[in-house]
């Protein structure tokens, strides 16, 4: 009895442990925090924010034709979209000089939240 009794006791202890760990969300293999939103007031929409983002940091590349071995345009929402699901949003926040995308050097953070915002609204074209 004696021994049940403290078998108890360490499968509370265990379960209280464990419930407290409970709120660690750091998934080494999630990408981007999805609850990033740096404005939270704003709606992000392709047209009127990340459009003229593309056309001046990534079309000098990613266009038709194709130049300096881009795999692919983004000459509109759609094509867009084909980045997006390509890790665009990754690869603009990425730190290493060997992934980050333009490829002359991360954009400014400011550059960088209308993406992120982008994400947290939906990706919407308008
Ligand atoms: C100077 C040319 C150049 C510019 C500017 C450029 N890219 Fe790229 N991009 C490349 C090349 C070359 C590759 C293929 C090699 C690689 O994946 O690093 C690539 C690959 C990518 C990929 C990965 C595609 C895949 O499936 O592997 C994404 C996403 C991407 N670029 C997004 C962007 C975005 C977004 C911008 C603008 C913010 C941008 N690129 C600007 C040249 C460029």
């Amino acid at each position: 009895m004696k021994t049940i009794c403290s078998k108890f006791l360490l499968f509370s202890l265990l379960l209280i442990l464990a419930s407290c760990g409970g709120s660690d969300d750091s998934d080494p293999d999630a990408g981007p925090d999805p609850d990033v939103n740096p404005n939270p007031n704003k709606i992000t929409t392709y047209d009127a924010d990340v459009k003229a983002i593309i056309d001046e940091h990534c079309l000098e590349c990613h266009t038709i034709p194709l130049a300096q071995g881009a795999p692919f345009p983004m000459r509109n929402y759609d094509e867009t979209i084909i980045g997006v699901n390509r890790d665009l949003v990754l690869r603009m926040v990425s730190n290493s000089v060997n992934n980050v995308m333009p490829p002359a050097g991360r954009l400014p953070q400011e550059t960088i939240d209308v993406i992120l915002d982008w994400e947290a609204d939906g990706f919407l074209e308008r």
